[in-house]
């Protein structure tokens, strides 16, 4: 099967915050608000292909058919705890969405997903998935997520991050060839600990000011 595309966004505001966000000196607090402004635009671009349909308004002069999103709801997952920060710039702009908690750890030894919390929308089948996670490292965690998700019935799934390491987008891409990839950035590689390269450290770490 062909994969579903994986899209880098070379937009240059959002290049321009990731710079600021990669940043060690970047603050805590700023980098909270770049993440979330970013998530902002990535929500724009991951619902670019929603479909229409025209429905009938009055506006104040006359009366028209103007075009509304119709088809699938939204539901927005998060992979804890980083995929909050994704999380929130998402609904600032899909506020109807349903969202729904994956919690996952990476075990420091062997790098793989360990599940710690699965609480989703009952009716995820269907809807439109959008599951996010700022950091595709080695797209274990991703595509653990997204198995279970598609366990629970869900059909139409796409994956938003922020960075993409390219072992990761392998790993995913193999596993789940139906499922677009949409990023901020494809970097270079992961390092010997699963830190992406050039990266921007731990993002959970640095979003939650936890070290
Ligand atoms: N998770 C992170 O937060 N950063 C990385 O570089 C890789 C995984």
């Amino acid at each position: 099967m062909l994969s579903e595309p994986v899209i880098e966004i070379r937009h240059p505001l959002m290049q321009h915050k990731l710079t600021l966000m990669r940043s060690k000196e970047t603050t805590t607090d700023n980098f909270r608000r770049l993440l979330r402004e970013i998530s902002q635009m990535l929500a724009y671009e991951v619902t670019r292909d929603l479909p229409l349909e025209n429905i009938q308004i009055e506006t104040p002069v006359a009366t028209i058919d103007a075009p509304a999103i119709s088809g699938k709801k939204l539901c927005v997952i998060s992979i804890l705890r980083a995929g909050n920060g994704i999380l929130d710039g998402m609904l600032d702009l899909l506020p109807n969405a349903r969202v729904g908690h994956i919690g996952l750890y990476r075990d420091p030894e062997t790098l793989e997903p360990v599940e710690y919390y699965f609480k989703v929308p009952e009716d995820i089948a269907d809807r439109l998935v959008i599951v996010v996670d700022p950091m595709l490292a080695t797209g274990n965690s991703a595509a653990a997520a997204i198995s279970r998700l598609k366990l629970r019935g869900a059909v139409s799934i796409k994956f938003v991050c922020l960075l993409a390491a390219p072992e990761g987008i392998k790993v995913m891409q193999a596993a789940h060839p139906d499922v677009s990839i949409l990023t901020a950035s494809i970097d270079q590689c992961l390092n010997e600990h699963g830190y992406i390269v050039p990266g921007l450290g731990d993002a959970g770490d640095r979003l939650f000011g936890t070290k």
